[in-house]
């Protein structure tokens, strides 16, 4: 049996996925896999038998990615798989930023007596004049899946839109349509509106501070469905407490954002549909089944990429650290590497090799040679 080990409640959809040899379990010593939403794995002991973390989600914040490199776990995560519901709730967002739906539908609610509430409705209602977003200038800071979808939705409503991407490619400019590519600086400036889908690490922690505040538009609204971290709190509460923003609304909620006027706060509700949480599913499902199976990586994040026809009666896979010629390796090991692949990111490598042999010959050969992380054969 493989074991998969569920650290958070995933979508049904997922154990269609898995072949009747996998058992799915919320408790186990030694799984082959894990898969999870947000529990925090930082300070979770990786088994020997780990092969795999399937994250159904985008961030992966809350994964030692290195951690899990160097003990040539892989890691894989589901871009694009959430990002409708997290694009819907943004869209949603936009339009709370302007108008004032939030206070008013809680003074509405509160209205009392019978005959008289259309008459307090039409006296009260001028406390919530809100403004509209067409015309107005959204500045999308990561035009991942999630920000290019944002994107497109913005230029339907009658936005003007600039993003900020080092990452884009004129091919995907093109297919996302009438968007200005601007500096992260040029953003700040220009836009009425802001919202964040970058990813967060050292680099884009608080991203949103009192300098780039100082910079933006009076009257800026901020949108932050990414990760709390990439907003310093102390800065963006002075900051709408002050008028200079209008509204930030942030699906990640802590003391600090609480109670104050002019900020919204959802309880991480981006990806929280039917329809999302069955796609991430689904997608870590397939992606983890056919590493195991097939030592195939799509999607990694601490991994190469890397999909190769199986073409022999038993598979090899390694994962390397600091070897440039991963063949060379396996040669000077012995191995026939007629038919392998071989790929590498940064400092971490992996290779495929499919061999004819009918001999049983075990991994555990490759256990101390200096750069293999991790070697399985796959029967
Ligand atoms: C994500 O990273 O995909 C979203 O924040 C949603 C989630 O955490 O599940």
């Amino acid at each position: 049996m493989t074991k998969i080990l569920k650290l958070n409640k995933i979508s049904k959809v997922a154990d269609k996925e898995f072949p009747s040899s996998y058992t799915l379990t919320e408790e186990c010593d030694a799984p082959e896999g894990i898969i999870l939403r947000s529990f925090k794995m930082h300070d979770y002991p990786l088994p020997e038998s780990l092969l795999c973390v399937a994250r159904a989600g985008a961030g992966v914040n809350n994964i030692p990615l290195d951690k899990c490199a160097d003990k040539g776990i892989v890691v894989f995560n589901t871009p694009g798989a959430n990002s409708n519901a997290v694009k819907e709730l943004v869209t949603c967002m936009l339009f709370m930023c302007g108008r004032r739906l939030y206070p008013a539908m809680n003074w509405a609610q509160g209205l009392k007596g019978t005959e008289d509430i259309a008459k307090q409705v039409e006296d009260g209602k001028k406390a919530f004049i809100g403004g509209e977003v067409l015309g107005k200038t959204l500045g999308i800071a990561g035009l991942g899946a999630i920000g290019s979808k944002l994107a497109v939705t913005a230029l339907a409503l009658g936005m003007k839109v600039i993003g900020y991407d080092p990452g884009m490619t004129p091919e995907r400019l093109k297919a996302i349509g009438d968007v200005t590519m601007v500096s992260l600086e040029e953003m700040f400036k220009q836009a009425d509106f802001i919202s964040l889908h970058v990813p967060y690490n050292d680099s884009t922690k608080n991203m949103i501070n009192e300098k780039a505040i100082a910079t933006m538009k009076d009257g800026v609204n901020i949108i932050n469905c990414a990760r709390g971290e990439l907003v310093d709190n102390g800065a963006i509460v002075a900051a709408v407490k002050s008028g200079k923003v209008n509204r930030y609304i942030t699906d990640f909620p802590c003391e600090e954002v609480l109670g104050v006027d002019g900020i919204i706060a959802t309880p991480h509700l981006g990806a929280s549909t039917p329809e999302a949480e069955d796609n991430c599913a689904y997608m870590a499902a397939k992606q983890m089944v056919d590493f195991i199976e097939n030592g195939n990586i799509v999607n990694s994040v601490n991994y190469p990429a890397l999909k190769k026809e199986r073409t022999g009666n038993r598979r090899l896979c390694v994962c390397t650290k600091d070897v440039d010629d991963i063949k060379a390796l396996l040669k000077k090991e012995g191995v026939n590497v007629d038919d392998m692949a071989e790929a590498h990111r940064g400092a971490y490598g992996y290779a495929v090799v499919d061999t004819h042999c009918n001999c049983d010959c075990k991994a555990d050969k490759f256990v101390n040679v200096k750069g293999i992380l991790k070697a399985r054969f796959i029967g």
